[in-house]
């Protein structure tokens, strides 16, 4: 007979476990010394040995880890019916009321799936019916999902991805290390090669985030997908947004992360915090849209998608959003640890940027703020020492240089300054040796000397003069001296 007794297994035995049964492609946050995490209350996880971590990472538990309101809905719910779609259900209908009662018209029309990779699969589906077109525009470095058609559309190097005639990428438009970093005019800039895009090719799709998660926490510049979805419609395309981590409230100003550019897609996909962990997720279209799939014979049918569990589930994480004021709260919160991030950023040179909105911030290391020569180490350093001050964070961009904060929605001002005083001992730990910026065009011995203790790097203009006893003095103290571009 199998043994089922409650054993807590020690982290390696786990660990070993997963080794023999679990493909190695499953990969777990710090490697070197994996965390075992055993519950969690609101925005803290709890360890086996009862430790408290505050969770900066999660933003799956949207409204908190095990909201009893969440927790109740599902299993009061669970212990009365669970089944399909197929049966008519009262919290089917009201949940996809309540659901598209967010949305802006004409999103009106529902499916019900169980993962943010089935929503963004079915959304092409759906982009591809309506207007018979194959190939999809997609931006660098993001993630859409894990079937065969997200990984088309994905290009996140960690997931590997499957390009193909039918994915066509663009550029991360991206104001910090981008092509284009006007401010004013980078919106319209990067539209442009979608415009080109568009019109060299048969496109059904363009599908976007509505703020980069993946490709490194990026806020999208003002006016970037009103120029783009009026280009890919003006070629007959439909848009989507990918609201999977952008979604419901975590922006602050708006419940839906593509109404900060002031559009309207033409298919919304969601999943993780419409759950709140609960395996859950959802595509919102236009019923032209809709009618264009119907004609081609479609019948949609997900075994657990939209069954009454789940819809209990959604209905309860609306509900605590409202009621809790949590879209308020990612406002405040979240612009309260912006301010405090753009503090730290003037003491700490290895901080490049600062960007964010809500509760959706990124802070971007680089080794030197003028070359922006990416910092990946440092990213992983700061990271594992916050994990042993009791701070998880994680790491991300397409150089592994970004630090993600995208906590539960209920992350307080208390926490955000213990997140940001460890971040604080994080930096000045990593080394005391600082970078040293001088505008001088003449460097000599006693500058060199009296700064060498202190200092691992001189930055100069590209004419300065640099005294062969000062370059005596910097290799002795192992100092170098690299030019400013
Ligand atoms: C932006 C985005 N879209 C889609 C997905 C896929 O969602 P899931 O893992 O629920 O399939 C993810 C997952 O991380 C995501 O971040």
């Amino acid at each position: 007979m199998w043994d089922n007794s409650n054993k807590l297994s020690s982290s390696p035995e786990i660990m070993e476990e997963r080794r023999k049964h679990l493909s190695s492609t499953l990969k777990v946050f710090y490697p070197s010394n994996p965390l075992h995490i055993v519950s969690a209350k609101n925005q803290y996880m709890y360890d086996e040995s009862g430790r408290r971590y505050l969770d900066c990472i999660n933003n799956v538990a949207h409204v908190g880890h095990c909201h009893p309101r969440v927790v109740r809905a599902g299993a009061e719910q669970m212990s009365m019916l669970n089944t399909n779609t197929r049966f008519l259900h009262q919290n089917l209908v009201d949940y996809a009321r309540r659901l598209t009662a967010t949305m802006p018209e004409p999103l009106s029309v529902c499916f019900f799936v169980c993962s943010g990779s089935e929503a963004n699969d079915l959304a092409i589906r759906l982009a591809r019916a309506h207007t018979g077109n194959k190939q999809v525009i997609s931006v660098e470095g993001a993630y859409h999902g894990t079937t065969t058609i997200c990984q088309e559309i994905s290009s996140y190097s960690k997931y590997q991805s499957d390009h193909n005639v039918y994915s066509l990428r663009v550029a991360i438009p991206d104001t910090y290390r981008g092509a284009y970093r006007n401010l004013e005019t980078a919106g319209r800039e990067y539209a442009r090669e979608i415009e080109e895009k568009a019109r060299q090719n048969q496109v059904a799709a363009f599908i976007c985030e509505s703020a980069l998660s993946c490709a490194g926490q990026v806020i999208l510049p003002r006016g970037y997908l009103s120029q783009v979805y009026r280009h890919v419609r003006q070629e007959g395309g439909v848009c989507i947004a990918d609201e999977v981590q952008t979604g419901f409230g975590r922006m602050g100003t708006d419940f839906w992360g593509f109404q900060t550019q002031g559009v309207t897609p033409d298919i919304v996909t969601m999943a993780k915090a419409i759950g709140n962990g609960f395996p859950m997720a959802a595509v919102i279209t236009t019923p032209e849209i809709e009618a264009s799939v119907v004609k081609t014979g479609l019948q949609y049918f997900n075994t657990c998608g939209g069954n009454p569990v789940s819809c209990a589930v959604g209905r309860a994480v609306l509900d605590v959003i409202e009621e809790e004021g949590l879209q308020e709260n990612a406002l405040r919160v979240g612009g309260y640890l912006l301010e405090k991030l753009r503090q730290l950023q003037a003491r700490y040179s290895q901080i490049g940027d600062v960007r964010g909105q809500g509760l959706f911030i990124g802070i971007e290391l680089v080794k030197n703020p003028h070359t922006l020569e990416p910092a990946p180490e440092i990213a992983r350093e700061v990271s594992e020492k916050l994990r042993e001050w009791g701070v998880l964070i994680s790491i991300d961009g397409p150089l592994d240089n970004v630090l993600k904060i995208k906590p539960p929605m209920c992350f307080k001002r208390e926490d955000a300054d213990l997140l940001v005083e460890t971040l604080a001992r994080a930096f000045g730990s990593l080394d005391s040796r600082k970078s040293f910026m001088t505008p001088l065009s003449f460097v000599n011995q006693s500058e060199i000397l009296a700064l060498s203790s202190e200092i691992r790097e001189v930055w100069v203009t590209p004419n300065a003069i640099i005294t062969p006893s000062a370059r005596d003095a910097a290799e002795h103290a192992k100092v170098e001296f690299k030019v400013m571009n």
